[in-house]
């Protein structure tokens, strides 16, 4: 494993009774990358972060944070990271400035420390004007604001984040990715969402987890390049209501137009698009190393059709997500699926305490926590 490699995960498999909620997981995050996780509901990001951050173990498999291993060195890895979980825990009878300095104690910073990473922190989240308010009286995105300025108190080298906009308002959102591009500079950064926007304007390079396996690993083109198919938008003068027509011959007709275009070579799919009367508008489906353009383009002069609009997209991301993990969603949704649904619901009661649910587990890891800092004083 090379020094740059900051997360590594071989084979990494997590059973809940007898549901197999990881099944061999492999990757690597190198320094310095923001690294998006995505997935379906249940895909199994939070049960792969929970384990990188030492709060559940694996079933099978090897993981390494900053080159420690998750079973043998579980509080240099801790230390190594900064991590949000899910549901941010925090202790909500606390200030800010109380619950930082927890924070802050948890992980042995001194006093002048403290204070100089705190301006850092406060600056960084936006927290000045809340820092003597009680934790309770916050907004869920200030939660979780404060949630992130725990997770960067000890300025860590690797920050996991589980769904850290998910709820905050479209502003916040936006506020949160500045953030994100501020402290990734120096940072390795591996955050799970669901939000596809969100992973375009921040990472690089995603991997995408469905069923616990991980389904495609790469840079965004590379992800995106995966359906090997590209989307042509093609737009035709249908009518001249109140402008002369600079066609030649008569205004065409929208099956003519369609069948024409159906008629290029490569050209795997015509669908009409909704556009207002003065337009014929079709979405065309082609192979991703052929690029009709040319081709369309003569076709609409040899017709004598006005051209509004023709553009080429590569599949977004989106696209890609969802031909890659509809399967989940098909899953959900059928009933034969209940009684998977049931056996996971039993498993529940075989694993430890520390699998119960959401909200325990965001006191559960602040409780963690303080056992940590118990353990590590003593
Ligand atoms: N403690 C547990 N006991 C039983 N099953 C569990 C437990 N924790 C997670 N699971 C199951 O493991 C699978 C993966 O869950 P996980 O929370 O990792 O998904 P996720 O990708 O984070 O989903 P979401 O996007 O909804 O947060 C799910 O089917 C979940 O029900
Ligand atoms: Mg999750």
């Amino acid at each position: 494993m090379s020094n740059d490699v900051m997360i590594y995960a071989s084979d990494l498999s997590k059973n809940f009774g007898s549901f197999r909620a990881l099944d061999k997981v492999n990757f690597e995050v190198k320094r310095g990358e923001i690294v998006g996780f995505l997935g379906p509901n249940g895909a199994g990001k939070s049960t792969t972060m929970r384990i990188l951050t030492c709060f559940i173990s694996p079933t099978g498999g090897t993981a390494r944070v900053n080159g420690h291993d998750v079973f043998d060195a579980p509080l240099q890895v801790r230390e190594s990271l900064g991590y949000l979980p899910q549901r941010a825990p925090l202790y909500l009878e606390m200030s800010v400035l109380e619950y930082l300095r927890f924070a802050a104690d948890l992980r042995h910073l001194d006093d002048s420390t403290f204070r100089q990473r705190a301006r850092s922190v406060v600056e960084v989240c936006g927290l000045a004007q809340v820092l003597g308010k009680e934790i309770r009286h916050l907004s869920h995105g200030y939660r979780q604001r404060v949630g992130l300025a725990q997770a960067l108190i000890h300025d860590p080298p690797i920050l996991i984040l589980d769904e850290p906009t998910s709820d905050l308002d479209p502003n916040e959102k936006a506020e949160f990715l500045d953030y994100l591009k501020q402290i990734g500079q120096h940072r390795t950064v591996m955050l799970s969402t669901h939000n596809l926007a969100e992973v375009e304007a921040s990472c690089a390079r995603a991997i995408i987890v469905s069923r616990g396996r991980v389904v495609a690993d790469g840079p965004l083109d590379e992800i995106r390049a995966k359906s090997g198919r590209v989307r042509y938008v093609v737009s035709i003068q249908e009518s001249a209501v109140g402008a002369q027509y600079r066609g030649r011959g008569p205004l065409p007709k929208r099956s003519e137009v369609e069948d024409a275009l159906g008629k290029v070579d490569g050209v795997k799919k015509v669908g009409e698009l909704p556009t207002d009367e003065r337009a014929h508008s079709f979405e065309l489906v082609s192979e991703q190393d052929v690029d009709l353009r040319p081709e369309l383009f003569k076709l609409i002069v040899d017709k004598g059709w006005v051209l509004l609009e023709l553009h080429r997209d590569a599949q977004t991301l989106e696209d890609v997500f969802r031909s890659l993990t509809i399967g989940d969603e098909r899953r959900n949704r059928q009933l034969g699926a209940a009684a998977e649904a049931d056996d996971e619901q039993d498993d529940e009661e075989d694993v430890d305490d520390e699998d119960e649910g959401d909200d325990e587990d965001a006191e559960r890891s602040a409780d963690e926590d303080q056992k940590v800092a118990k353990d590590d004083r003593s």
